[in-house]
């Protein structure tokens, strides 16, 4: 069994053409452009249409990494999507993307950690092309989460959006690609962001559907509380883990959830703002598709350069969260 060094070698992203603004919000449910602005950062969002799904999205934004990696579909070995609002329960959305793209010699399954679900994709991703197993697979974060909100509901339907990044990983270089990453997981606070109804607990039924529980729940300040500590210990552990220190980070691709949450981490850690990545304005919280769409961007914005210290950090339901740390390159 080899092992090598394992980097993204392509990226992409898709988003709805429909965005939804914070006044378009102002005259669906009681809030005001001035809170949202304030307390999250969040000016727009975009919305999918009514007949369109995960995948949707999914498909377009792997064709983009895939462009950019120089991949035919042929030479897909893995499709892993990570998302909380699958296509339907059951297949796996990857498996509608596998035979949308024509990767036929694919394997295909989908992973749910929530918001960190890319890192956590990237992870396992890595160790199947770094043992020698695959050559080439596509990590894809999808969400469209205006699905499974209350639109009636103020405290989280100003949040989500909807949104697809991914990634194809392929060998890389010695001393490129990702040096270092860490997964965690606080389960005892699952109360704090979760969908109540629709799984084996409470199957769908028509009480379920009239008391609202198959919309996401959330208790904001817990989550906040949990999210800046997180999002601190986690850059920290993962670049101390990659030898080296908080100061070599050249860019710091956090989870787009709200920017009070991304100033409060990033002035306990020192990081200078114009080395972190904020998008959320734009596209609000899309999730799994957070860190992907940022990292999307930012490189065609021409803010990552060969030799980059990039460091992605995310956390979300479960509790759960992961950083990577990657020395930019192929
Ligand atoms: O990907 C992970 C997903 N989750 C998160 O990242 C969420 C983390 N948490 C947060 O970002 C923040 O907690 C929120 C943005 C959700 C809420 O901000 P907050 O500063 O923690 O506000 P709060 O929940 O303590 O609510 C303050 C007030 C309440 O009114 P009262 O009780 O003080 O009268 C809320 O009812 O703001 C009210 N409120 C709103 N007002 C206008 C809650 N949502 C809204 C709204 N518009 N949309």
């Amino acid at each position: 069994m080899s092992i090598r060094p394992v980097g993204i070698t392509g990226l992409g992203m898709a988003v709805p053409e429909r965005v939804l603004t914070n006044q378009d919000l102002e005259r669906m449910v009681e809030t005001s452009d001035e809170w949202i602005r304030t307390r999250t950062g969040i000016r727009e969002r975009r919305i999918a249409g009514d007949d369109e799904a995960s995948s949707d999205y999914a498909v377009r934004a792997a064709r983009q990494a895939m462009a950019q990696a120089g991949v035919t579909p042929d030479d897909v070995d893995l499709i892993i999507c990570a998302t909380v609002t699958p296509d339907m329960p059951m297949p796996a959305t990857a498996a509608l993307v596998q035979a949308a793209l024509g990767a036929h010699r694919a394997a295909a399954f989908d992973l749910s950690a929530a918001c960190p679900g890319w890192i956590y994709a990237v992870v396992m991703a890595q160790q199947s092309i770094a043992t020698g197993l695959y050559n080439c697979a596509l990590v894809i974060g999808v969400e469209l989460l205006s699905k499974m909100v209350n639109w009636q509901d103020r405290t989280t339907c100003v949040l989500f959006g909807d949104a697809a990044g991914a990634a194809v990983l392929q060998p890389v270089p010695e001393g490129r690609g990702i040096l270092s990453s860490v997964l965690g997981a606080e389960g005892a606070g699952a109360c704090h962001l979760y969908t109540p109804a629709g799984g084996s607990r409470r199957p769908a039924s028509p009480e379920t559907v009239e008391q609202g529980l198959h919309f996401v729940h959330m208790n904001g300040p817990e989550v906040f509380k949990f999210a800046v500590r997180v999002m601190n210990e986690a850059t920290v552990q993962v670049v101390e883990k990659a030898g080296l220190t908080v100061g070599d980070i050249d860019l710091l691709v956090p989870h787009q959830a709200n920017v009070r949450i991304i100033d409060s981490a990033v002035k306990r850690l020192g990081i200078p703002p114009e080395r972190v990545v904020v998008n959320l304005d734009r596209y609000g919280n899309t999730s799994s598709a957070s860190i992907p769409v940022a990292l999307t961007e930012a490189l065609a914005e021409g803010r990552v350069r060969d030799g980059d210290l990039v460091v992605c950090v995310s956390f979300g339901a479960g509790l759960v969260w992961g950083a990577l740390a990657l020395r930019w390159g192929r």
